[in-house]
């Protein structure tokens, strides 16, 4: 038998590991599948866009991002206003066939795509655009798929394939591929509105100019986006979605958002490529992306790909605004900390003194930790 063939628990015994719960829901997902990781699942429960209360379900292994996001809302809830929409349009895919001697008439091709695809267009869905433009030597054919709730990878590749086939067969050419496109897509926007005086007008400057220097300098702008994604892929990730996906798109875009200082109101904008979808791909079949969407409550893709942008430009803010400030340290490490003692072998007073010392000193790695019980220890015996 081949690995793959093998069950998840025959595969680990093959590799000397010992026998594991049932992971049948997992092996379904993935070939040679052998165990399961696992990540912290949290939750915004307040979480306020367009002037509506959400749980957003937030799952990343990074200390400070939800707590990032937590912050910013509490912010934005209490002084200003964060709204979010999408203009979310469909996803791109393209067919690459040979050039014919003169422009293909393809009316009547998006109606032959729906009624072959009906069920997607009962879903609100189906092929909206088709557009022809040359790449190299080839004819490149752009269809514009609405995928509804999905995020339609799948039924997009299905509908490439089929007008691939059925155009190659009427104009007599030669097919070449058929696949989705990860270019920007399905765009979403997000706006927040802060009055100045909430933070102070040097925090807010300094904040702006950080945004500034991140869309100039390429440095910066691959940090700052990596603070927005931090937020972006913590909730597609809760939700289900393909991160690689939004990654994919957001590597072709620069610095995603920017902060300027307008009529004493510090403004946030992002716009971000959502292509998401809350049935449909692995989040139907995933028993471990259930609760998220039951703390959601009945939603839509559209609604969805709001808070999740919303989401990244709280991480963001947050991000620009301790960078500004306090400096990035003083938050992460008091996150740290909580790291550090849940594996120091002390017990709960030990403990709390150990995070004094560590505070006090900003001393923040595992040998600090364990140098302070030891005078901890050495005071104690002393008394
Ligand atoms: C850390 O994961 C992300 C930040 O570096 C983002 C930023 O610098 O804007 C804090």
């Amino acid at each position: 038998m081949k690995f793959y063939e093998l069950s998840p628990d025959e595969r680990r015994k093959q590799l000397g590991l010992s026998a594991k719960e049932n992971l049948a829901d997992v092996d379904a997902l993935s070939e040679n599948v052998i165990g399961k990781l696992t990540l912290p699942l949290s939750v915004i429960p307040d979480f306020e866009v367009n002037g509506k209360s959400y749980c957003l379900p937030l799952s990343t292994e990074e200390p400070s991002v939800v707590a990032a996001i937590n912050k910013a809302n509490s912010i934005f809830k209490k002084h200003g206003k964060l709204t979010a929409s999408a203009n979310r349009t469909g996803i791109w895919g393209q067919i690459f066939v040979q050039k014919p001697a003169k422009k293909l008439d393809l009316n009547g091709y998006i109606s032959v795509a729906n009624e072959h695809f009906e069920s997607l267009v009962k879903h609100g869905g189906g092929v909206r655009k088709l557009e022809q433009t040359e790449v190299l030597d080839l004819l490149c054919i752009k269809v514009l798929v609405d995928p509804s709730e999905a995020m339609g990878a799948n039924y997009t590749n299905s509908i490439l394939e089929f007008l691939k086939d059925r155009i190659c067969e009427d104009f007599d050419l030669i097919g070449y591929y058929a696949i989705l496109s990860n270019y920007p897509s399905q765009m979403t926007h997000a706006q927040v509105q802060l009055p100045v005086e909430v933070l102070g007008q040097k925090a807010c400057e300094r904040l702006v100019l950080l945004s500034k220097i991140a869309e100039v300098d390429p440095y910066r702008m691959a940090t700052h986006v990596k603070g927005i994604m931090n937020g972006v892929d913590a909730a597609l990730i809760a939700t289900g979605n393909d991160y690689r996906a939004v990654e994919a798109a957001v590597s072709r875009l620069s610095s995603l958002a920017k902060w300027k200082i307008v009529a004493d109101n510090l403004v946030g904008e992002i716009d971000l490529p959502m292509p998401i979808g809350v049935v449909g791909g692995s989040i139907s079949a995933r028993q471990d992306v259930k609760e998220a969407y039951h703390l959601l409550g009945k939603i839509n893709a559209d609604t969805l790909a709001e808070l999740i942008t919303a989401a990244g430009l709280c991480s963001n803010f947050s991000a620009l605004l301790a960078i500004s400030t306090t400096g990035i340290q003083a938050g992460h490490m008091k996150l740290q900390i909580k790291n550090v003692l849940q594996n120091l072998d002390a017990n709960n007073e030990e403990k709390q003194l150990v995070k004094d010392m560590m505070l006090a000193k900003k001393q923040y790695t595992e040998t600090s930790a364990r140098n302070f019980l030891k005078e901890v220890r050495k005071n104690d015996s002393r008394n």
